[in-house]
């Protein structure tokens, strides 16, 4: 299959739909990002590399930091993980309160807002220095050091977190936030502000569509059982309350960020990430969903 020419038309397919997305304003340093940017990276398990675009250049990954949270913390506390956040898609937005109510403070997965700032808490009970821990995590998977936070998108977003800041509080008020809350706020605003590019994060992804272990250092990051888990968690909950639309029309597990990336992956195949800033009404890359719907309709590849 000639991969490079397939997203060269893909490219120019999606070119109109650049500017029909809107940037995530609500971090106001992330407003700041061009939006006619877009680069898709396909990466094998062979260890081909096929893309188109500004691949090369960083942005803010923002919740697609959640995927590698979650790797971490399980692979340090295992299943007792999901004593303290369910694994359901919750239909609701990301930053939704309306559930953790009525749920007794357990977020519905670890992939909406409060479910990942409920794993950020585990990382500051459980681990000796979890910043330190978390970033040579993502530089081992990724396979180079030049992985660094944005404190200043941090910094921006913590101005004005204040959603992010009612759902520690009603969580901690249920007993399932142990920390301080501006602790674990500060933390999760730093995982969410790394910046990387379209080919680092393929590499880092790539390590999960080959079932944990990574291509390049062997190293298993993860148990198959892990992997399974991690791998469903994204299929059904990796978009919101866009998961079944993503299932339907790409049919790949993966995992958005309001920066406008989308990584996914087809296990024991490849890893695909795409980047555009402009979003839909449900947070995700307008751009980069039809760019992977029309890549696994012409090449025929998807889980189902
Ligand atoms: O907490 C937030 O709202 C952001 N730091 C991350 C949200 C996000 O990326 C949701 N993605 N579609």
């Amino acid at each position: 299959m000639d991969y490079q020419k397939i997203l060269e038309e893909i490219h120019q397919e999606v070119l109109p739909l650049l500017d029909k997305g809107k940037v995530a304003d609500y971090i106001p340093e992330l407003a700041n990002v061009d939006a006619s940017k877009f680069g898709i990276h396909l990466l094998t398990l062979e260890d081909n590399a096929y893309s188109v675009g500004d691949v090369h250049e960083k942005f803010s990954i923002q919740s697609i930091s959640k995927v590698f949270m979650l790797a971490l913390t399980i692979s340090h506390l295992g299943e007792k993980v999901y004593e303290r956040v369910d694994v359901e898609p919750s239909g609701d937005p990301f930053n939704s309160l309306v559930q953790l109510e009525h749920e007794c403070g357990i977020p519905r997965n670890p992939f909406i807002n409060s479910g990942a700032l409920v794993i950020t808490d585990m990382m500051i009970s459980s681990f000796e220095d979890p910043r330190t821990e978390f970033l040579e995590y993502v530089r081992d998977l990724v396979g180079h050091s030049e992985i660094f936070c944005n404190m200043k998108v941090a910094a921006s977003e913590k101005q004005h977190g204040f959603k992010n800041a009612a759902m520690v509080n009603l969580m901690k008020s249920f007993g399932n936030i142990e920390n301080d809350v501006e602790d674990v706020l500060d933390l999760y605003f730093e995982f969410c502000s790394i910046e990387m590019t379209c080919s680092e994060l393929a590499k880092a992804f790539r390590v999960f569509a080959n079932h944990g272990r990574g291509v390049i250092d062997t190293k298993k990051y993860i148990t198959e059982s892990q992997f399974k888990r991690i791998t469903a968690i994204m299929q059904t909950c990796g978009f919101y309350d866009e998961a079944g639309e993503f299932a339907f029309r790409v049919g790949l597990p993966g995992k958005s960020g309001v920066g406008g990336g989308i990584a996914a992956i087809l296990p024991d195949e490849y890893s695909i990430v795409t980047w555009s800033p402009g979003l839909n009404k449900k947070g995700n890359s307008l751009a980069g969903m039809k760019a992977l719907e029309l890549f696994t309709t012409k090449t025929g590849t998807s889980i189902f």
